[in-house]
């Protein structure tokens, strides 16, 4: 692309029509009115970030949400864990309101969603599921386009980039087209890109999927520097280890239902409370017998055997001069507990 060309795609970018489209025409016609001057960042010093009660949502008859009910406090990761279709991205596009509940309360950063949905976005970074950067446009571009959704002129944006690069770590990559970055630098931008407004409080949908282990680390670690600047973050995310590093609270969801809530090791010591012993190589179904009297639970998954032993030499000795299999002693973790709650092919 020549540069006159570049410069008409990042013209275009920048015009009216561009700017409107970040706007939900139904939610601008509910807050019409609503926003004053005097209103025009949401409110600070609420102890509240987020709160939803009762909130639900059907596509159809198919219930997505479901009375579903959280708050998080102000300078808290909070997780919103579930498989795949449980309802992360509409629980999400409700908080931004870009989707709107068919019934519920949902309060961001002490403003009604989606009421004042215009006025709640001012206070929020958003990182979505897809990466919906600009392709023809290099990464310094990419974030002028969007200080300008936020009404920042080129010069106020300017002032913000060096540190917005810095903080993603691809200072020697403002020049570069977005589409020359690799699928973790892209991730890096968009978060950053995220954070030109100075949100109060980040909305991060499943920021690591498809990361290497690299890059989810470097993208864990810029999480917990936000956390450090006393960000709020709601981070939606199928990884038991990226909840279980990052979040203070979780809620562990099932078909758009809350079925569990707390911190990390407070739901594992609730629904855990032992170590787990990891058993395969052999025919998980023969051993069960063996291993059944001194476990607490054993759950049965393809050829592993998980035996919840509150004595786990207990079941080494029963299992010993058994040739071919192998044994692995491990602390239980977030994945135990949703796989209990969620269901795994189960023997009590
Ligand atoms: N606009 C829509 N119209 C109809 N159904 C929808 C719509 N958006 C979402 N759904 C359905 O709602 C359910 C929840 O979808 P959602 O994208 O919120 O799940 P998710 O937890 O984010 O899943 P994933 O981990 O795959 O991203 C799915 O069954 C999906 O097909
Ligand atoms: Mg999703």
């Amino acid at each position: 692309m020549s540069q006159d060309q570049k410069h008409q795609v990042l013209k275009r970018k920048l015009g009216p029509e561009d700017l409107r489209r970040f706007e939900t025409p139904a939610i601008e016609r509910e807050s019409h009115g609503q926003t004053s001057a005097k209103s025009s960042v949401p409110d600070s010093a609420s102890t509240v970030a987020v709160d939803f009660a009762g909130v639900t949502k059907s596509y159809g008859n198919k219930v997505v949400v479901d009375e579903l009910s959280f708050s998080v406090a102000s300078g808290e990761c909070f997780g919103l864990l579930g498989p795949n279709g449980a309802g992360k991205s509409t629980i999400a596009r409700m908080l931004l309101g870009m989707t709107c509940p068919d019934a519920g309360a949902i309060t961001v950063l002490g403003v009604p969603v989606p009421a004042r949905a215009r006025l709640a976005r001012r206070g929020i970074g958003v990182v979505p599921q897809f990466d919906n950067l600009d392709q023809e446009l290099t990464v310094r571009e990419n974030l002028l386009v969007f200080g300008r959704y936020f009404g920042m002129s080129t010069r106020q944006s300017e002032a913000v980039i060096p540190s917005l690069l810095e903080f993603a770590r691809l200072e020697r990559k403002a020049d570069a087209r977005v589409s020359e970055l690799s699928g973790g630098m892209k991730r890096c931008l968009t978060m950053a890109r995220a954070l030109i407004n100075d949100p109060q409080l980040i909305v991060m949908d499943e920021p690591t999927t498809g990361l290497d282990p690299h890059a989810r680390h470097l993208i864990w670690e810029r999480l917990r520097a936000l956390l450090a600047r006393g960000k709020t973050i709601i981070l939606t995310t199928h990884f038991m280890e990226e909840a279980e590093r990052l979040c203070d609270r979780l809620c562990v969801l099932e078909k758009g239902r809350n079925i569990a809530e707390g911190g990390p090791q407070a739901l594992i010591d609730e629904h855990i409370g032992c170590q787990v012993m990891e058993i395969y190589g052999g025919d998980p179904h023969e051993l069960l017998s063996l291993v059944k009297p001194h476990s607490q639970r054993i759950e049965v998954s393809g050829e592993t055997l998980y035996c919840y032993a509150p004595d786990p030499d207990q079941v080494r000795t029963q299992l010993q001069g058994r040739a071919g299999l192998r044994l692995l002693l491990r602390p239980a973790n977030l994945e135990d507990v949703f796989l209990r709650l969620t269901g795994r092919e189960m023997e009590e």
